[in-house]
């Protein structure tokens, strides 16, 4: 059996999980992946997996063009495989003949040895007549841009000007950024680290103080001090939180919604290590990745596992200097590493979400010290998740007053409240930022 023709087959289960199951797709992948002796198939996995996902309505579209009637649903994982074969036949560069014979035996390899010549016919009709039947389709805007309709309509209303832009850059691999931890050394001196041990070049982004962008991923344990909490991964807007919120060494500092702490270990970061920090989440699975994470990074906070919009049940009634609010939100600014939202999320979620939001902030502003900052952030291009919410905040409250963020000046759209990073400016994911001061 053809090892390669198996590693298509791994990423039609893993690409039919997310799609007819609603499952998400970063632990399953990583799993399968763990299991994968080399890199280079590690690598391929991925790539097949996430690319599919990016384009699946659009190479969907491709295949019911070319099929009689739909898969039936106990064989949905070949409609996935055949939307693979279809992606890495008009996106990758492996040849058309390999691209067939592979799919052809994965199906095989998934127990569907009768669909063979469906796959073989449909692979083969589509080198024929693909480009020209995907021009037709792509005159509809959600197959061009393989969005679902009802996230495309919301994006085109929010963002008129350049709402394309946002679903192509949605669309588009997301580089590596990495976070140098500036108490360990500088980024420069890291960049040089890496260019001798690992033959990896990085840019430092003037923009985001602690960044560096690699030009190609690698495997995140063989990143030189990735143990001792030297370097982490986290993309460059997810760094600029920790800036809008500065934390000065001695601070109490609430993190509201922390797990799985990327950002908590930034904050410690920033402020040499000594804070007295409550990392606070509601979910315990979560929890413990924050938990391995400060410990990686060497730094102590209290950890609790409880809900950011009841503090009743929780709060000692010490008011916190700062508070970091990184809510929970629809991730539509995080598309482009996180492509299974597209089939994960639904349009009924985003109010259901707004209204959590506005609780939390609600819930949260009684525990901030007169003069405290809190910081409101999410990875989220909606407005109504982001300055809808601030704004009917900011009308029922008198002691509150939005703070100027000159950090991100350079990178960030200012919005009537608040500040907008839309994804791949600056090469950095879609984020919104606001800064309130208690009066
Ligand atoms: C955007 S993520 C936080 C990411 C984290 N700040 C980081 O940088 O690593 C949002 C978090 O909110 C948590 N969450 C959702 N609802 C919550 C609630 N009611 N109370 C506390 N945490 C909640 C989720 O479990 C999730 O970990």
């Amino acid at each position: 059996m053809s090892n390669s023709a198996g590693l298509r087959a791994e990423a039609a289960k893993l690409i039919s999980e997310v799609v007819h199951h609603g499952k998400s797709l970063s632990d399953n992948l990583s799993q399968v992946q763990a299991a994968m002796e080399r890199e280079a198939d590690r690598r391929l996995l991925g790539a097949l997996v996430y690319g599919s996902l990016r384009w699946y309505s659009r190479m969907d579209g491709l295949l019911s063009s070319f099929l009689g009637r739909p898969v039936p649903r106990k064989q949905q994982v070949l409609n996935s495989l055949m939307v693979c074969g279809l992606y890495e036949q008009h996106y990758l560069s492996t040849p058309d003949h390999a691209v067939v014979s592979e799919t052809v035996t994965a199906a095989r390899m998934l127990g569907h040895p009768r669909a063979a010549g469906m796959v073989n016919a449909i692979l083969r009709r589509s080198q024929r007549e693909g480009a020209k039947v995907l021009l037709e389709l792509d005159q509809q805007p959600a197959l061009r841009h393989a969005h679902p309709s009802w996230l495309l309509e919301r994006i085109r209303q929010d963002w008129p000007a350049c709402w394309e832009d946002i679903l192509s850059a949605n669309n588009l691999q997301a580089p590596f950024w990495l976070r140098v931890n500036l108490q360990q050394g500088s980024r420069a001196d890291y960049a040089g680290i890496l260019e001798t041990e690992c033959g990896r070049s990085a840019t430092l982004p003037a923009a985001f103080p602690a960044a560096l962008v690699l030009d190609q991923g690698m495997d995140v344990e063989r990143l030189p001090g990735f143990d001792s909490g030297r370097v982490s991964v986290q993309d460059g807007a997810a760094q600029l939180a920790g800036s809008c919120l500065e934390p000065r060494a001695g601070e109490r500092v609430l993190d509201a919604c922390a797990a799985p702490g990327n950002k908590t270990a930034h904050l410690f970061e920033m402020a040499g290590g000594t804070l007295d920090l409550l990392a606070l989440d509601h979910s315990s699975e979560r929890l413990e990745r924050l938990r391995k994470n400060l410990l990686r990074t060497g730094y102590r906070a209290q950890v609790l596992e409880a809900d950011a919009s009841a503090p009743d049940s929780w709060w000692d009634g010490r008011p916190f200097d700062k508070i970091l609010l990184d809510a929970p939100c629809s991730a539509t600014g995080v598309i482009r590493r996180h492509p299974d939202i597209k089939w994960l999320r639904r349009g009924d979620d985003i109010p259901v979400l707004a209204g959590l939001q506005a609780k939390m902030i609600r819930a949260l502003w009684p525990l901030l010290a007169r003069g405290g900052r809190l910081v409101y952030t999410t990875c989220s291009v909606l407005r109504e998740e982001n300055e809808r919410v601030v704004s009917d905040f900011l009308a029922c409250n008198d002691d509150v007053e939005e703070l100027n963020l000159p950090v991100l000046q350079d990178v960030a759209s200012r919005m009537q409240y608040g500040y907008q990073i839309l994804p791949g400016d600056s090469a950095a994911d879609g984020f919104y930022y606001v800064a309130l001061i208690k009066r």
